[in-house]
């Protein structure tokens, strides 16, 4: 027994990672629909040991449906997410579609869950809920422990961003990429208009009206709205890098007061959801692949920014699984909180 849920976007690099996410927790569900493109209708697949078959996603998909988790692009999320939640259906959307409307909660549930108090399963009604950006996400779970010791007035972040944030398909290409180049090949270049292997780029979203891409300019919004702190300044470079499914980030915080790195450390030790890799005398600090297909954050290069007088300021770098806490894993833990 539990809810009827649905998953838009089931055959995804976030879809599939929902599967295993709500497997992993032993989320109670009564049945699963599992949505994706008139590509995959009809096509079978197993879960928990049931077969089933996957459906085109239609606005009669989400009848009887009472928890529906999305990942299959902001256009599918806009044209479905408010008819489902007009159905009756609470919509956990991992698309920026909602992210910013007055309305919808914007939610990591470590951070913020208290944005969605109002929501629950047993209320019988639709709504929706917006899961942040990834690079959000993961830069969050580190920063928030700290924020809420020492007020923070000023955020620099620079991101290492993994293949998987643009997908199944992105990831296919890079892996393919990498076989072409080390054969001397000239790389196949679909998704990307360049080449990812063996290089990097400036994130491949749309550069806006100020310079910043837009993934840089989520980061600004979405850190504002989650802290629900208009004031705090962040300013951020997104950038692609060829690794597989975790995001690195550079993160130097400025404080109101101070805050020493020892104070720092112990705040993080005990930080839900997050780890410690910071081993000085061995140079051994967070990476990508450590934390790939794990739930936790690393945070790690714990130190004052010299820059900076009095302590007000440190540095630390952090790397989140792309796929797990910085979308499925998310999802599912908003999810758990409609229980
Ligand atoms: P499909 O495999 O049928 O194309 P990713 O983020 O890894 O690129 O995955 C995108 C997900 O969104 C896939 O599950 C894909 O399904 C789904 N999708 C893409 N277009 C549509 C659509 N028009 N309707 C429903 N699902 C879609």
């Amino acid at each position: 027994s539990g809810p009827t849920l649905a998953i838009v976007g089931v055959t995804g690099a976030v879809g599939q990672e929902f599967l295993d996410v709500l497997s992993d927790r032993d989320f109670p569900y009564r049945d699963i629909k599992m949505l994706a493109s008139k590509r995959s209708a009809g096509q079978k697949m197993m879960f928990e040991g049931k077969e089933y078959v996957i459906e085109d996603t239609t606005a009669e998909s989400f009848k009887g449906v009472e928890i529906a988790l999305f990942s299959a692009g902001g256009s599918i999320s806009k044209k479905y997410g408010p008819l489902a939640a007009a159905q009756g259906t609470i919509v956990v959307d991992n698309s920026s579609a909602f992210r910013m409307d007055e309305g919808v909660p914007l939610v990591v549930p470590e951070v913020n869950a208290d944005a969605m108090s109002h929501i629950k399963l047993s209320n019988k009604k639709g709504a929706l809920i917006a899961n942040p950006n990834c690079s959000t996400i993961i830069c969050l779970m580190a920063a928030t422990p700290l924020y809420r010791h020492t007020k923070v007035k000023r955020m620099v972040v620079s991101t290492y961003q993994a293949a998987s944030g643009a997908g199944a398909a992105a990831m296919a290409e890079l892996e393919l990429q990498t076989k072409e180049v080390l054969q001397g090949k000239e790389p196949t270049c679909h998704i990307f208009s360049r080449q990812y292997a063996f290089n990097l780029f400036s994130h491949n979203s749309p550069v806006t009206g100020n310079g910043y891409n837009e993934e840089e300019m989520k980061l600004v919004k979405e850190t504002r709205k989650i802290w629900n702190d208009n004031e705090v300044k962040v300013t951020a470079t997104c950038i692609r890098v060829p690794v597989m499914r975790a995001h690195a980030e550079s993160i130097n915080l400025e404080f109101e007061s101070p805050l020493d790195e020892e104070k720092a450390r112990e705040i993080l030790s005990t930080a839900e959801g997050v780890i410690i890799i910071d081993d000085r005398a061995g140079n051994n600090f967070p990476t990508p692949l450590e934390v790939s297909k794990k739930d936790a954050v690393a945070v790690g290069r714990i130190r004052q920014d010299v820059s900076q007088e009095g302590n007000h300021g440190l540095d630390i770098f952090v790397c989140g699984d792309q796929i797990r806490k910085g979308a499925a894993l998310n999802a599912v833990q908003i999810a758990e909180l409609l229980l």
